[in-house]
């Protein structure tokens, strides 16, 4: 299938379901159609192991009805993406130091891919403590330029390569700049952008096509900080889906891979959360409300102990006890209906990042959208790159 059949396959089917893409369910449940609520019958069938099982690797069942079935055959076809099978290059031990298994799978896979490159200069846009740039300059004539906004993950940085990475001191320059206020023009021959997150990534987009740097890598992430750059190919532009907060939200959090004690404990959190809106909403009928932070062991409380931390209006504490009770089954379906939510949530990435994809190739320059990481350790994982990384 061509990308541009893709992507209008994709919008076509996200419009079909705009309503739950969104839309909180908490706020539009008694609005949703009433197909979400057969889906939600079909899921209602499974044990709560099972239920892991679906949110983490949706899968058909015999006892799902024909039309759920229908629904996430065709989620799975849409989702498809090309997976490229890099073998990792072992980082040597000063780059591979006090990583966390992400960061060591992404730039071991990253190495190889850097290393087929001819590039010798790099702008390593959002870099942080300039990971990706030790791993591109290392044992090699090659420069990066590892620009962030944040000047104290700079100093770590600096300083890490002073003590353990020595031999990349020259190579490495660290520009301390907001992206979208930088009057600096980059004369670099590979742009990079390892999560650039939400507008981030169109500076990395706009920067390569307006310099006249010959590559590019990028992975998208935090997308609900997205404010303007939606719908920005021209194919987009001809029928725009505008995603609201919760739909990039959405798209932000897909593709996660949650234990069976994290499921868990996701679902605590959920019945807390939706019980305390339903009692404020519907009991104490006050719509607007705040709620403070609270740490993730309150949710191992009781629930009146929990409102008592959350909600500072006095209530009544003993009544909590039993209204819990008597609003789960309808907190369940909340939780059952989010999960029908959430398997919009990867589609809606593949629909941001074809957009950036058509948004190139309308522009000249041809670009691959691969999935590179392992979803377990880095769900965040597909690239928009030169076809020139792949063998
Ligand atoms: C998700 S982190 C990725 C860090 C690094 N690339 C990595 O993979 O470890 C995004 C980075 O982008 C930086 N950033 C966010 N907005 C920026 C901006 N407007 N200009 C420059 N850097 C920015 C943040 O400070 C942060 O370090």
């Amino acid at each position: 299938m061509s990308d541009i059949s893709k992507f209008n396959e994709i919008r076509k089917f996200l419009f079909e379901h705009e309503i739950l893409l969104q839309t909180e369910c908490l706020e539009t449940f008694d609005e949703l159609p009433k197909i979400y609520k057969s889906f939600l019958d079909d899921l209602k069938k499974l044990n709560l192991k099972e239920l892991h099982q679906f949110s983490t690797h949706p899968y058909t069942s015999k006892k799902f009805s024909f039309a759920f079935c229908a629904f996430l055959e065709k989620i799975k076809s849409l989702e498809k993406v090309t997976k490229y099978d890099v073998i990792p290059t072992k980082l040597e031990p000063s780059l591979a130091r006090k990583l966390r298994p992400k960061k060591n799978h992404e730039l071991s896979l990253l190495k190889t891919l850097l290393d087929r490159s001819q590039s010798k200069t790099m702008l390593d846009v959002g870099g942080g403590i300039g990971h990706l740039s030790n791993v591109f300059v290392h044992k090699k004539d090659k420069k990066a330029y590892c620009l962030d906004i944040d000047v104290s993950l700079q100093e770590v940085g600096r300083s890490k390569i002073l003590k353990w990475i020595y031999e990349n001191k020259d190579k490495i320059e660290f520009i301390n700049e907001d992206l979208f206020n930088c009057e600096k023009s980059f004369s670099v021959d590979l742009i990079c952008g390892l999560h650039s997150c939400g507008e981030l990534s169109n500076k990395v987009i706009d920067l390569y096509l307006e310099s006249k740097t010959s590559e590019i890598i990028n992975f998208g992430c935090c997308y609900h900080k997205i404010e303007k750059k939606q719908n920005i190919s021209n194919e987009a532009k001809k029928k725009p889906l505008l995603l609201s907060f919760h739909a990039l939200t959405l798209a932000t959090r897909s593709n996660s891979i949650y234990t069976y004690e994290e499921f868990l404990k996701r679902f605590r959190i959920k019945q807390y959360r939706y019980t305390i809106h339903l009692y404020i909403t519907e009991e104490l009928r006050i719509n607007d409300y705040k709620l403070k932070a609270c740490h993730e062991k309150d949710y191992t409380k009781s629930f009146s102990e929990y409102v008592s931390i959350v909600y500072e209006k006095k209530v009544d504490l003993r009544f909590l006890e039993e209204y819990i009770k008597i609003k789960e089954e309808r907190v369940l379906e909340l939780f059952y209906i989010d999960f029908i939510r959430d398997l919009l949530g990867r589609i809606t990435e593949l629909y941001i990042l074809l957009d950036r994809k058509l948004y190139l190739q309308e522009r000249g320059k041809q670009v691959v959208l691969r999935q590179i990481f392992d979803q377990n350790l880095s769900p965040r994982n597909i690239a928009l790159m030169n076809p020139s990384f792949l063998l």
